[in-house]
Parts: C-alpha cells; sequence; structure tokens
C-alpha cells in the first residue's frame, strides 16, 4: 500500500489505491454492521473518516490510540467530506487508556485546562491548529523578508552584551568535569541574548537589508498574559534608513503581508480560533488590514492619556513609561485598533536609539507598534549612527569600554540606520486574540515554570 498522510487522502490524492494511513483515533463509532473511525495525523485540522466491517473493532481502539489503517481510498457519500478509507485491516499501534488521558471524546477544553499539560495538548484539535498556525506565519514572515531582498543572520544565543540594557537576563554558566576558571567558560560575563539587534547592526554595516528570527531571553519577573522568559522574536535591520516613517512602513508592510498569507493558508486552523476560541476578533483583524496604521507621537499619548476619565494606576506624566494599562486606552482611543507610537523621551529608550536633538523636548527617534488586546507588539528605533553623541551617551552609562566594537561601527563607513524587533508569540495572540501568550507557544517558560 502507499503511505498517505491524512491531508494528502482528504484531498483525494491516490483515489481507488491501497493505501495505508497513520496517525491517532480521534472517535470511534461502532455500528452493528460497520465500523466509524476518525484518524488525525496533525497534517490538517480534519480527521480522515476510516469505515470498516464491525468485526474490525477492537476495544485497544479508544479515543488517543495510534492506530495503522489499510484500505481502499473511496469518494464517500458524506458531504462533509468527499473521500474516506475503506479499511480492511487496523492496527493498534499504540493503545490510551481513555480513563486516564486527560482529553475526553467530544469535549472542547479550554485552553486554560489543556496547559495543565504541556506534553500532550498537541492531541487536541485547537493545540494542534495553533502549532500549523505558528509554522505557517513563521514561514510567512521569512517569505516576506525573503521577497524584499533582506538576507538572513543567525545571530548568537550566547553573547556577551546586554543589548537593552534592562538587567533582566540570564546569565550562562559552565558545569562539569571540564569546567573552566569557577565556570567562567567564556572568561568574560555571558548572557542569553536579549535581542540580535547589535549583531544584525554589525551586519548591516556591510549588508543593507538583514534580519533574524529565533529565541530571545528576559528574566522578567512578572507573570502577566504578555511575558514569556524565553519567546522569539523577528529582528530586521535597514542601512540607509533616513526617517522613522521609512521603517513604519517595513514594519507596517510585514505586519499586513504575513497576516494576510496566514490568513489565506491557514483558513480553517484561523477559523477554528476566531469562531469557536475568540468569536467576534475576526471582525477585529479584518479591521487591522482595512487601513494604513495611523501614527502618533508619545506627546499625544500622554495628552489622550491625561484627558482620559480613567483612574490608571501608574501615573501619565510626560516622561512616564507606558505601561500596558496605558498602551491599550490608547490603543482603545484610536479605535481598538494597531497604533503606531514615536518619539519617546531620551530616557526611556536604550543607548543606541537616535537622538532627536531638532525636538523642543528631549526625545529619540524610537517607534513601538500597539495593538489591541495585547499592547506592544514590535519596538523599533533609527540607531544613532554620529559618533560624538554615541560615544557620550556610552560614557555617561560607563559602557564605552564595553561597546568599543560597537563604536568602531561608527568609525568605518557608518550610515543612518533603523531597525525593530517584532514579538512573535504576540504576533500570534493578536492575530488569533488569544488572552495569554502561554496558549500560542509550544513550551512555555516563565516565573516559577519550566516544564518539560
Ligand atoms: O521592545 P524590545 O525590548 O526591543 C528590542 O529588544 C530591540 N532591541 C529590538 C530591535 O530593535 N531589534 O522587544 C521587542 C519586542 C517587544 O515589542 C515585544 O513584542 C517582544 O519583543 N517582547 C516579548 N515578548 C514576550 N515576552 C517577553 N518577555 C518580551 N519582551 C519583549
Ligand atoms: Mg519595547
Amino acid at each position: 500500500p502507499i503511505k498517505l498522510r491524512v491531508s494528502e487522502a482528504l484531498s483525494g490524492a491516490e483515489l481507488g489505491a491501497n493505501v495505508k494511513v497513520q496517525g491517532w483515533v480521534r472517535s470511534v463509532r461502532p455500528q452493528k454492521k460497520n465500523l466509524f473511525l476518525h484518524v488525525n495525523d496533525g497534517s490538517s485540522l480534519q480527521s480522515l473518516q476510516v469505515v470498516g466491517r464491525a468485526e474490525l473493532d477492537d476495544p485497544l481502539l479508544t479515543f488517543g490510540s495510534a492506530v495503522e489503517v489499510s484500505g481502499v481510498l473511496k469518494k464517500s457519500t458524506h458531504q462533509k467530506q468527499p473521500f474516506e478509507l475503506e479499511a480492511d485491516q487496523i492496527r493498534v499501534v499504540g493503545t490510551c487508556n481513555p480513563i486516564d488521558f486527560p482529553f475526553k471524546i467530544k469535549e472542547r477544553h479550554s485552553l486554560e485546562y489543556i496547559r495543565q499539560f504541556p506534553h500532550l495538548r498537541c492531541r487536541t484539535n485547537v493545540f494542534g491548529s495553533l502549532l500549523r498556525v505558528r509554522s505557517e506565519a513563521t514561514a510567512a514572515i521569512h517569505s516576506y523578508f525573503k521577497n524584499n531582498g533582506f538576507v538572513q543572520i543567525h545571530t548568537p544565543i550566547i553573547t556577551s552584551n546586554d543589548c537593552e540594557g534592562a538587567g533582566e537576563i540570564f546569565s550562562v554558566q559552565s558545569s562539569g568535569p571540564q569546567d573552566v576558571d569557577d565556570g567562567n567558560f567564556f572568561s568574560v560575563p555571558t548572557f542569553l541574548t536579549v535581542s540580535g539587534q547589535l549583531h544584525l547592526e554589525v551586519v548591516s554595516g556591510a549588508f543593507s537589508r538583514v534580519y533574524t528570527f529565533g529565541q530571545s531571553f528576559r528574566a522578567d519577573n512578572s507573570q502577566t498574559r504578555r511575558h514569556l522568559a524565553e519567546f522569539f522574536m523577528v529582528e530586521a535591520e535597514i542601512s540607509f534608513t533616513q526617517s522613522l516613517e521609512d521603517l513604519i512602513k517595513v514594519i507596517e508592510d510585514m505586519f499586513r503581508s504575513a497576516t494576510e498569507h496566514v490568513l489565506a493558508h491557514s483558513a480553517e486552523d484561523v477559523d477554528l480560533f476566531h469562531q469557536r476560541v475568540t468569536p467576534g476578533h475576526r471582525a477585529t483583524v479584518d479591521a487591522m488590514l482595512k487601513k494604513s496604521i495611523p501614527v502618533i507621537t508619545y506627546t499625544e499619548a500622554i495628552d489622550i492619556l491625561k484627558r482620559s476619565s480613567e483612574n490608571f494606576d501608574f501615573p501619565t506624566d510626560w516622561g512616564c513609561d507606558l505601561k500596558t494599562e496605558h498602551e491599550k486606552y490608547v490603543v482603545k482611543h484610536c479605535g481598538n485598533l494597531p497604533v503606531f507610537v514615536t518619539d519617546y523621551p531620551y530616557d526611556l529608550k536604550p543607548f543606541y536609539a537616535r537622538d532627536n536633538q531638532e525636538h523642543s523636548e528631549r526625545t529619540v527617534a524610537a517607534v513601538d507598534l500597539l495593538v489591541p488586546g495585547v499592547g506592544e507588539l514590535c519596538g523599533g528605533s533609527l540607531r544613532e549612527e554620529r559618533l560624538d553623541l554615541l560615544r557620550a551617551r556610552l560614557e555617561d552609562a560607563g559602557l564605552a569600554d564595553t561597546y568599543s566594537w560597537y563604536l568602531d561601527l561608527r568609525r568605518f563607513g557608518s550610515v543612518p540606520h533603523g531597525g525593530f524587533g517584532l514579538g512573535f508569540d504576540r504576533y500570534l495572540q493578536c492575530i488569533l486574540g488569544v488572552d495569554n501568550i502561554k496558549d500560542v507557544i509550544p513550551f512555555p517558560r516563565f516565573v516559577q515554570s519550566c516544564l518539560l
């Protein structure tokens, strides 16, 4: 027999041929004359209907068991599914005791419930859909960059720089018999990367458009619905970028292109979320794609917050950081749609952000993209390319020695440039409407929790 994936069988590949399908049982319905099974192998949200003689039934054929089915692929009379597998052999490869198995047949378990079983939740329809959307969105982002002339750079996970300087870093130490200098393997303090930006900036000294897409790590002590200790970030760096508008255009293009790709290529899986898990969210996604994203300044955002009658837990004076509650309010104010906020106070952003010297208030050319339900999705800036200004800022922070190589980038062929980082897990929250970031990543790591 020809081995088929469920998705291939569902599309009628090898119709009339002897085929074999392997997967996990999603439903079992023994009837007088016939046995009906649904088998899923992760290739599609839909399961393949298997029909066999009643004698093929086996007490070990239960929800969750692994099976291998051989038979002939036929046209089905069912309107819901055009093809079915007429089985002449069903072999139970791995049994699954339905009493102990945490998921029950025909039940729709909540995301919170399945989160308790990180080693098993991929066997549910909803998490299966999530994983396929995640994979498709990853492909969509890579294809956006490929189509727009960006070169992918593998930036390191182990690094000796703390790009953001926010202090939320994990240190790296060695252990074991080959231990060097009390665990100081690299002879300098090393960390898990918080951002690949500085490495991208190195390469952007020779390549006009580069990007990276991988893990970032932050020892964020807060248990929130949008923070992970290990998350995925999409980062791009573009040389010869003169204005924040140019950067904003790339962010918006990427957001739109990736989202349209996912809606088109993962329609069934996205619909599962938009229809069953987060009803009503599809309208928000459609509205997000309809218009171009408005741009306001930080100062305007502060004015919006000051004019509001809401009592915020945190102050809203000029110079204050925008907290999640502020971001959500600003998004609501803008029609519950995405909004870019630009020109943040100099003191709120890291050393690399470009000084807006011409502004009356001391600000930098930085931009955040705020989106409904999530708040900050993306942060970027023009980078300070002027050697004297950058050196002065690093000296003030006592970092001039640490970053002497970074200063070198401004000594040898420095150009105006800028870039951004988009939180990929938050992006999935944003398009699917998922409330908790732990439900959009296969293996969430957060404070006090590293299961598996
Ligand atoms: O705003 P951030 O800290 O920006 C940077 O790291 C820049 N160096 C990026 C760059 O310009 N190349 O992080 C970027 C994005 C945030 O907007 C947020 O979406 C996401 O990364 N992010 C997190 N996502 C999940 N969990 C966390 N703990 C996150 N911290 C940041
Ligand atoms: Mg940020």
